[in-house]
């Protein structure tokens, strides 16, 4: 026998107060489902959207059918050309964050001045020795949260080759043109030569990749003098591929990846 909780249910006056409880419970989650989310931590996002004439505070915010958040305001934004423009203002379960940018309509050459190209200017910049009035310096990464940056850094160039080499990908906007169309190709002529050969483009996406994998293994161990080895092992991936499809005709890159060896055709 559970002797107390059948004094409780004895008691008039605490079946009384229990009852009360249950209801502000109740008419809190209510009022918490209405104006945001029940016992979740959320967080805020705004979004611009051409119209929000469906829309009103309160909507749900689903990702694949699962509430996620919910809208809990509305603003009309007039843009500079007197355009009007809804922004939206969401409250999203922290779980979903961050929101997965959408990388399908980015072209590789956003890839590279987005993520690629400074990834490795930080990494070229991580090791070496810079020599001025004073004499030689070393400079290499020494703090754990400096080590953590540089494999945050070798990351990015490991992830790289997938976004680069998924099918259909166009090599640059179509407003965009070669800044140096003397030596290198326009981005029609960078797609026809990867599309003519796909498989030697993924295969040279990989030895990014690889590379910078050899890179990670010298990060994780700290080691300096093996990290500067598989960076200059990134640097030759990056030339290997570009060699081939960027500036095919450009005789001094080639001469100077003949002179630097180890160049992979
Ligand atoms: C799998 C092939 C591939 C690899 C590997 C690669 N790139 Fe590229 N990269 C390209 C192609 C193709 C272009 C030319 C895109 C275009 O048409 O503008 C390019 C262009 C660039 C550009 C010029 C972008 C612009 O604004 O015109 C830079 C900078 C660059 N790459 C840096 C790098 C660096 C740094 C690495 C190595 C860490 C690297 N890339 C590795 C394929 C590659």
């Amino acid at each position: 026998m559970r002797r107390g909780s059948s004094s409780i249910a004895a008691n008039p006056v605490l079946i009384g107060a229990a009852t009360t409880l249950v209801v502000l419970v109740a008419v809190f989650l209510a009022y918490n489902a209405n104006n945001g989310l029940p016992f979740v931590p959320t967080y805020s996002l705004t979004a611009d959207v051409p119209s929000a004439a469906n829309l009103v505070k309160g909507n749900e915010v689903r990702i694949g059918g699962t509430r996620v958040g919910v809208v809990d305001g509305i603003t009309p934004q007039r843009l500079a050309n007197g355009k009007v423009i809804a922004q939206l203002h969401m409250k999203l379960e922290t779980t979903v964050k961050p929101l997965p940018e959408d990388t399908s309509k980015l072209t590789i050459k956003d890839i590279m001045d987005s993520r690629v190209d400074p990834a490795g200017d930080f990494l070229f910049e991580s090791v070496v020795d810079v020599s001025d009035a004073k004499g030689i310096h070393h400079r290499q990464p020494h703090t754990a949260r400096q080590w953590a940056e540089v494999r945050r850094q070798i990351q990015i160039l490991i992830d790289a080759p997938d976004l680069i080499t998924l099918p259909g990908r166009k090599a640059a906007h179509p407003d965009e043109r070669s800044r140096n169309p003397a030596v290198e190709n326009q981005p029609e002529q960078v797609e026809r030569l990867i599309a003519a050969q796909r498989a030697d483009f993924v295969i040279r996406g990989g030895r990014l990749r690889d590379a910078a994998k050899v890179a990670m293994k010298a990060a994780d161990q700290k080691n300096p003098k093996a990290l500067f080895k598989a960076i200059s092992g990134i640097d030759k991936a990056c030339e290997s591929c570009h060699l081939h499809y960027w500036y095919p005709n450009e005789k001094r890159a080639h001469q100077a990846a003949d002179e630097e060896g180890g160049i992979i055709p």
